[in-house]
């Protein structure tokens, strides 16, 4: 089973950061996810939410920041004086870094900005310069990112996300099997060996988030599901093979 680090090490480092990027790698994750989104000025930065407001000690929306402000930034002090300095890195700082030694699996979340296209085609063509796509993945819970996507590079394995319960319902059961996708990313609460079962018939493969209880991890595993999404991607690994009596 994969071990994704969600948003990196996120469990005991500021998320989407290098440092937590680093420290997945260093403990032996799968991978990395992360989310990407753009600066005011196009640049492609690394940050879950809109606004800088809750991961860094500034504030803001991102799409109406420019890179040169955002780069002022720090993302680590919220986490806790040990991390402060640690800036907000672009994608590109990442795929350089790290692209090539574990998977990454960037996550398109454009869901509020105009001009969503401009972030898809941006992604892309930094897979395809840096020569990645055989180890960088993308996911999102708006499916015309990873339609878009499938049409500039058709080879970029991509991930539906599905929000929990009635409101992923439909990605769950409708848009995995009427839009090319390699896998289906639903919430760990709508996990059952029947999903993960027709997942597998339909030939996608199951990631799910976010796991960081070691029953959960031992569940998923039972389950046969190819990747678990967790903050703490020590506990994964170890709770990945447990010993047999
Ligand atoms: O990609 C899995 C998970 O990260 C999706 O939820 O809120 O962290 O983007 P969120």
């Amino acid at each position: 089973m994969e071990i994704i680090a969600h948003r990196g090490y996120s469990a005991a480092y500021p998320e989407n950061t290098l440092l937590a990027f680093r420290k997945a790698y260093e403990v032996g994750a799968t991978g990395i996810e992360l989310d990407a989104r753009l600066t005011a000025d196009n640049v492609v930065i690394v940050m879950h939410d809109s606004s800088v407001d809750r991961t860094t000690n500034g504030s803001g929306e991102v799409a109406a920041l420019t890179y040169a402000e955002i780069k002022k930034l720090d993302a680590g002090i919220r986490k806790g004086i040990a991390f402060e300095n640690e800036p907000v890195p672009t994608l590109e700082a990442v795929l350089r870094e790290l692209g090539g030694k574990l998977k990454i699996n960037v996550e398109l979340v454009n869901y509020e900005s105009k001009g969503q296209d401009k972030l898809v085609d941006s992604v892309i063509e930094m897979i395809v310069d840096l020569d990645l796509k055989d180890s960088v993945f993308l996911s999102s819970f708006r499916f015309q990112n990873l339609v878009r996507a499938k049409d500039l590079l058709p080879e970029i394995h991509c991930g539906l996300l599905a929000l929990p319960g009635f409101k992923g319902w439909s990605a769950r059961n409708i848009l995995n099997h009427s839009i090319n996708v390699d896998a289906l990313h639903p919430n760990l609460r709508d996990v059952s060996e029947k999903l993960v079962r027709l997942e597998h018939l339909s030939r996608r493969q199951v990631r799910v988030w976010t796991v960081n209880e070691s029953y959960d991890m031992l569940q998923m595993q039972r389950l046969g599901v190819d990747g678990i999404f967790t903050d703490d991607p020590l506990l994964g690994l170890v709770y990945n093979d447990p010993p047999k009596e």
